[in-house]
């Protein structure tokens, strides 16, 4: 069962225009909670106004394997987040049992040739699949996918599910990434069935309806919910700059007033 009454992310009204005189954090709260997430503009250029405006939320929650606040540099090589190869929509740190809940990126600079980002509506393709093709969804709500990152000397490491169901049986999250997914230890039949069910979702997650793209421009700030938004972005051609700082918070600094 999905909630059937969530909306999709609409195709507008998610913006909201930055104001320091009176900062909108009630309406961006309100944004992320009904959509999922939320496009804010004009916001200063700054490389450390993300540690300012988060500050009006709550705590920053400090990763395991990269730094808090997190540079996303197309000059840069090292790391999933600077290939310039394309990146299919994905949520992040599947690898870790609590993933980020709520992800800020600010685009400080945007000259790059391609970078265009991409977001997808993880209940909606959710919603989608139990509508039209149950024998998938009960998979992707069912089986535990092995999750890894390795860094350093560090192994993180869990399983899950890629539709999590609560109690009630209601997906309330996803957990989508083709990065950092193993193959789970189960009979050639079975894996035959969890790649078919595979395919049916990066179908979904990669049709142009379910897909909002969107080229951020410096100023911008997209704040979403990574338990509910993949997101990707297309390919960087070319050596021009592209520069994203990145930080998460739990749900509930997020939501504190
Ligand atoms: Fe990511």
């Amino acid at each position: 069962m999905v909630k059937s009454e969530m909306p999709a992310i609409p195709r507008d009204d998610l913006h909201v225009v930055f104001n320091s005189n009176a900062l909108p954090l009630q309406q961006i709260r309100d944004t992320v909670r009904a959509h999922g997430i939320c496009f804010v503009t004009d916001v200063p250029v700054e490389i450390d106004f993300l540690e300012t405006f988060v500050e009006y939320f709550g705590t920053v929650h400090v990763p395991a394997t990269y730094p808090a606040f997190y540079d996303i540099d197309s000059s840069l090589s090292e790391g999933v987040a600077n290939n310039k190869q394309e990146l299919p929509p994905h949520t992040d740190d599947p690898y870790e049992q609590h993933p980020p809940e709520i992800i800020f990126m600010h685009c400080i600079c945007n000259r790059a040739e391609g970078g265009d980002c991409t977001y997808v509506d993880g209940l909606k393709v959710a919603r989608d699949l139990h509508e039209n093709d149950p024998k998938s969804f009960e998979v992707l709500c069912s089986v535990e996918i092995p999750y890894e990152k390795r860094f350093g000397g560090v192994s993180r490491a869990t399983k899950a599910p890629q539709f999590v169901r609560n109690s009630e049986g209601c997906v309330t999250g996803v957990r989508v990434n083709p990065f950092y997914r193993g193959k789970p230890e189960v009979d050639h039949g079975m894996l035959e069935i969890i790649n078919s069910a595979q395919a049916a979702l990066n179908e979904q997650c990669t049709r142009p309806e379910n897909m909002i793209k969107k080229r951020l421009q410096a100023g911008n700030l997209v704040i979403l919910d990574n338990s509910r938004i993949l997101h990707g972005r297309t390919e960087i051609s070319g050596t021009n700059k592209r520069l994203l700082r990145y930080c998460s918070m739990s749900r509930t600094q997020f939501c504190r007033k």
